[in-house]
């Protein structure tokens, strides 16, 4: 579907789903007086919030802002993972299951507060004894399995700066990643599980650690087969052996400063270098925290299920972080949705009781190509909040989601928000909310964000702009790691007070704000944001490729899908194998998920007379629409030859 088309299915959206009163009842937050009150001092509210944190020391003022840089909870001394596991070993949830781990193959383990709070202790001890210290770079490129929570818990509770590349990125990308983080350490697997199938991450992880900063590679059996990858003495250290010789006494927390950076996580932007965005502990705990109590209700006797992998902000947030902060049991799955069959995690529904299911639209949309039938085969009876995150979802895939998997009774949650954010920024509140199926719906509680036109004007109910978040918030993004030149143009550049998102947005007449898409040239593939210019980089890096245009054109599953066009060196023919190497090329330089879905040959790509590349022409031609406005074009022909190479032609 276009924008326009999708647009114009948005507005007409009529239909309204207020929260049950019994809902309502027992949700945390449901005082409709919560939204004015926190506007008119978010400071305030944030403060109140912060409560909920175990502090070792108080901090002295809430918020210091100095646009674009923020402070939260100024001198505050805290722990990310004394939040996240010790202080609920101190209580009655010391035998709580924390993580409840499903692996693809079927196997099962379970650590309850206190198991988790040892294994921390044990990695902290591990990796403290291979010189990691307050400070230092821990770059993380492993499956989903147990030990990826428990490096990360381990390096907050020292005070190094864990960097995760999602186990998807191929070799250059976690090379990039650890070049620019200066990483000293890296915990890898030597192969993880999909589909039944092995993906060799030593190799991988071997390619890219050569002549880099790395000094050890901590390597963590996941599948157990040793055929496919060699070890390398003097670098590479098995887990298991290293925590064998850790001491198992407990580990005492590093007191962070609140300011002090929690973790790094790289996205992409407009240029090909990814940002290293920078997370720091104070106001991040905070917020993730307040969102597990507002957006998802969390209770005590709620099982938690997020299906994102943690090498993506949302797995950071809401499988680590906010739902152990929160005292949650998180279920952590290792596989893909379709193995061994495609009613995977509806079997995970019914075998662990989960009651809050968190997915992504994409999956959702993939699911409704499958047929409900596999929804149907199992008792989801235990839910009772569902969630999506990662793109805009589309009123028939909500409306699917509602009828099939919450039965018409269980609410949604669409959550916006970015790896910048932290945590969920504009959604409902499950017990106020009434909710409309396509629009994320309103800013949350402390948070003051607006849709605007190119001068900052508030657009009035029923128009469209750019989305921005005019007042600071906990838990954003402190700058951009090594480049607070880019963190300052990127997000604070139009405006200098207020932070730029990059999404556009359209206000409904009842203030409802529905998030259209990236307004820059980055790409959401499935969720996965994806910087055009990465994936050219990689192409122009082929030899026989001159020059590259890559676009996101609208796909029904995925969200969007990539298109190249790509002009080759002279003589060169363009073959379908050339095509598969290309495709292969990118696979290589970023990871399998930028892999482009079509590679269109062309003499010529359209330009402006100023020689910029016309990526709005080329999705319209993409996408078989007719053609806009080519007046600004430098040669009308091009698009003659285009629509003629173009598959999508109308
Ligand atoms: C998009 C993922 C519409 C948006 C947490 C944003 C969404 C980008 C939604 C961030 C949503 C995320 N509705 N669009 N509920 N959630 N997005 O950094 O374009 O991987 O800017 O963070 O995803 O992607 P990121």
């Amino acid at each position: 579907m276009s924008e326009v088309d999708y647009l114009d299915t948005l507005l007409k959206e009529d239909r309204r789903f207020p929260p049950s009163e019994a809902f309502k009842a027992q949700a945390n937050f449901n005082d409709p007086n919560i939204y004015d009150e926190a506007a008119k001092d978010p400071v305030a509210f944030w403060a109140k919030q912060a409560e909920e944190i175990s502090w070792f020391e108080p901090y002295k003022e809430v918020l210091q802002w100095d646009p674009p840089h923020a402070k939260w909870f100024v001198d505050g001394k805290l722990n990310a993972a004394y939040n996240c596991v010790d202080r609920h070993r101190e209580g009655p949830r010391k035998n709580k299951a924390a993580i409840i781990w499903e692996g693809e193959l079927g196997g099962c383990k379970v650590y309850t507060y206190d198991m988790l709070g040892r294994e921390v202790d044990k990695a902290a001890h591990m990796l403290k004894n291979l010189g990691v210290q307050k400070g230092d770079r821990v770059a993380v490129y492993l499956p989903m399995v147990p030990e990826l929570p428990i490096t990360l818990l381990a390096c907050a509770k020292i005070g190094a700066i864990h960097t995760v590349v999602f186990a998807g990125f191929s070799a250059k990308s976690l090379r990039d990643r650890i070049e620019d983080a200066q990483a000293k350490l890296l915990v890898t697997a030597d192969a993880g599980w999909r589909r039944g199938h092995q993906v060799p991450l030593k190799r991988f992880a071997d390619e890219a650690v050569e002549g880099t900063t790395i000094e050890t590679v901590l390597v963590v059996k996941a599948v157990g087969d040793s055929a496919t990858y060699t070890m390398t003495e003097g670098r590479d250290l098995y887990w298991d052996d290293e925590m064998g010789k850790a001491s198992t006494k407990p580990f005492p927390p590093e007191k962070m400063d609140a300011e002090d950076i929690l973790y790094l996580l790289y996205t992409s932007g407009t240029t090909g270098k990814p940002k290293g965005i920078v997370h720091t502990t104070g106001g991040y705990m905070v917020g993730v925290h307040t969102s597990m109590r507002s957006v998802f209700d969390l209770k005590d006797s709620d099982i938690f299920f997020c299906t994102a992998d943690i090498g993506w902000v949302t797995g950071h947030t809401y499988i680590v972080y906010g739902p152990l902060s929160a005292g949650a049991t998180v279920v952590m799955y290792e596989g893909a949705p379709d193995y061994p069959d495609r009613d995977r995690f509806w079997a995970i529904i019914e075998k662990y009781g989960v009651t809050t299911f968190y997915t992504a639209p994409t999956s959702i949309r993939t699911f409704m190509k499958w047929g409900p039938e596999y929804v149907e085969k199992h008792d989801l009876s235990s839910l009772r909040l569902l969630g999506t995150v990662g793109e805009p979802i589309n009123p028939e895939a909500w409306m699917w989601y509602h009828t099939h998997v919450g039965k018409g009774r269980v609410p949604i949650v669409d959550t916006w928000w970015q790896t910048e954010t932290g945590c969920a920024m504009i959604a409902p509140l499950p017990g106020l909310t009434t909710t409309k199926p396509g629009a994320a719906t309103k800013p949350l509680p402390g948070i003051i964000a607006d849709v605007v036109d190119e001068n900052g004007q508030s657009v009035a109910p029923g128009n469209g702009g750019m989305l921005v978040i005019k007042h600071p918030w906990p838990s954003m993004l402190r700058t951009v790691w090594g480049d607070d030149e880019r963190f300052r143009k990127t997000y604070f550049g139009k405006f200098p007070d207020w932070y730029l998102p990059g999404d556009g947005a359209h206000k409904d007449e009842d203030g409802y704000i529905w998030i259209l898409g990236r307004l820059d040239d980055v790409i959401n593939v499935s969720g996965h944001r994806i910087g055009t210019a990465e994936v050219e980089s990689a192409l122009v890096g082929h030899q026989a490729v001159a020059e590259a245009a890559v676009i996101g054109r609208s796909d029904a599953i995925k969200g969007q899908a990539i298109t190249a066009f790509v002009t080759l060196k002279e003589g060169v023919q363009g073959t379908d194998e050339l095509v598969a190497e290309l495709k292969e090329t990118v696979a290589q330089a970023i990871g399998k998920m930028a892999r482009p879905e079509e590679i269109i040959f062309t003499a010529e790509l359209p330009k402006t007379r100023s020689a910029k590349i016309m990526r709005r022409l080329l999705r319209d031609i993409a996408e078989g629409r007719v053609l806009g406005d080519t007046t600004t074009l430098a040669d009308p022909s091009v698009i003659e030859e285009l629509k003629k190479l173009s598959k999508y032609q109308t």
